[in-house]
């Protein structure tokens, strides 16, 4: 493990880059895995992540290249004839990874392993299970519904209607990643809003995708068995990367930071309009489409933040943001509080309570809650900083820490800087040019 102190440098400035987005990056990888023929992808994460989704697809039959100028291309194996995998599948700290590939896997005649990190091998996969269950797959988890555990998939599988239990994009996509390869009419019914990468890019890629809006709930349907067609992806920035950049150059006196190609997508921009409410001085400049997709560049300066109570109803659209938040609401002037935030819980880490040890060591007033927590922030004044944060393998507590310390008196020290390559590998690298 490397431990890092992240320390007061002054202020962030200039224009930087983050990033693919990682939902998008898993997404245009497995499309193109589906394609007959050859789609072609820039701007991809080169996150652990994404690189783990792009090794599973090749262990089924995808070739998966890298071209001089960066640019990735996947020759596809078509819906149907997705290859038996020989060894495991290493899934490391992807819960999209996995909870997406059981859902192609469900539908197709082959069996796989899924192994992943000690963080992932805790996470609930009974959310798919249960779903693809019905539509004909069988699996063999560990026992508590985790990793490692075995998918062995029916084609043809049944096609079902689901409604989510949970607002969640992963088991969506799940079901609808089984409904391309199964006859008939695969439909979920997802009465919270959560992001729609999935139904954008199946789009792209030539498949029918029905939404109707029903009693106030989306129904989201596809008829498979669909022939996908090759396509041309360009991946824009991450708004869940840019997000420690907002907040750091929020918080830190002086900082004026351009952050350019950040994906706008309405199910995914909550973080943005959040940090508005409480004061920040956000501009978004030049608004573009990039590959389907809303984008925008941020412009930042730092600005007095105020607590607010923020509205539940926003989550889903900032479900990976909360950490970040956090760091926020501990330097605004009064009380920010969180609610209906219980799915922080089984994340990489349990969000919530890891978010509020860190803040404490971090000498900021915190008050966990059993679905959010109430933060008394500082009012501006810089955290004072001190002890070692854990960030028990969990990508975002180190990042959003690594933010606090930016604006605290003496740093905040990360226990484990590794993380961070899962979602962000030049994090630091963009920090110190900020901050340079
Ligand atoms: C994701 C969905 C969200 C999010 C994750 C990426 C996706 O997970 O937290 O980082 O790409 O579909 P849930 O579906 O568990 O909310």
């Amino acid at each position: 493990m490397t431990a890092h102190r992240f320390t007061p440098r002054g202020p962030l400035t200039g224009r930087i880059r983050v990033p693919g987005d990682k939902s998008i990056s898993h997404r245009s990888l497995m499309f193109g895995a589906l394609a007959v023929g050859t789609t072609t992808i820039r701007g991809l994460l080169e996150g652990e992540d994404v690189l783990a989704t792009g090794r599973a697809l090749e262990q089924m039959g995808a070739k998966v290249r890298k071209a001089d100028d960066g640019t990735y291309s996947v020759d596809g194996v078509g819906v149907g004839t997705l290859l038996q995998p020989e060894g495991a599948l290493d899934m490391g700290n992807s819960g999209t990874s996995t909870r997406l590939l059981m859902g192609l896997v469900a539908s197709h005649g082959i069996t796989a392993a899924f192994t992943g990190d000690a963080s992932l091998s805790k996470r609930p996969m009974g959310r798919v299970i249960d779903p693809l269950s019905d539509m004909g797959a069988s699996f063999t988890p560990s026992p508590g519904g985790t990793l490692p555990l075995i998918t062995e998939g029916m084609q043809p599988a049944v096609p079902m209607t689901y409604r989510l239990p949970v607002a969640s994009a992963q088991v969506k996509s799940a079901v609808l990643l089984a409904g391309l390869n199964t006859p008939g009419t695969t439909t979920v019914i997802e009465p919270v809003p959560t992001r729609d990468h999935t139904e954008r890019m199946l789009r792209a890629f030539g498949v029918e995708v029905t939404v109707e809006e029903i009693d106030g709930e989306k129904h989201i349907s596809v008829t498979g068995p669909v022939d996908m067609s090759p396509c041309d992806i360009e991946v824009p920035g991450d708004p869940s990367s840019a997000a420690f950049f907002a907040v750091a150059a929020s918080i830190v006196p002086g900082s004026d930071l351009l952050i350019e190609n950040v994906g706008l997508n309405p199910t995914r921009d909550g973080i943005f309009r959040v940090l508005k409410q409480m004061g920040a001085d956000i501009d978004y400049l030049d608004p573009r489409e990039v590959g389907g997709e809303p984008v925008a560049d941020l412009q930042v300066r730092h600005a007095p933040l105020t607590g607010i109570e923020v509205d539940p109803d926003i989550a889903p659209s900032m479900i990976d943001e909360f950490p970040v938040l956090f760091v926020a609401a501990a330097m605004a002037k009064g009380a920010t509080i969180t609610s209906g935030l219980e799915e922080l819980r089984v994340k990489e880490s349990d969000r919530l309570s890891a978010m509020a040890a860190a803040l404490k060591i971090s000498g900021a007033k915190v008050q966990e809650r059993e679905d959010g927590l109430l933060i008394t922030g500082s009012s501006g004044e810089p955290l004072p900083g001190g002890g070692t944060v854990t960030t028990h393998l969990d990508h975002r507590i180190a990042m959003s820490m690594a933010v606090a310390g930016l604006a605290s008196e003496t740093g905040v020290e990360i226990d484990s800087t590794e993380p961070i390559a899962t979602s962000f590998p030049n994090f630091t690298a963009l920090i110190d040019e900020a901050s340079a």
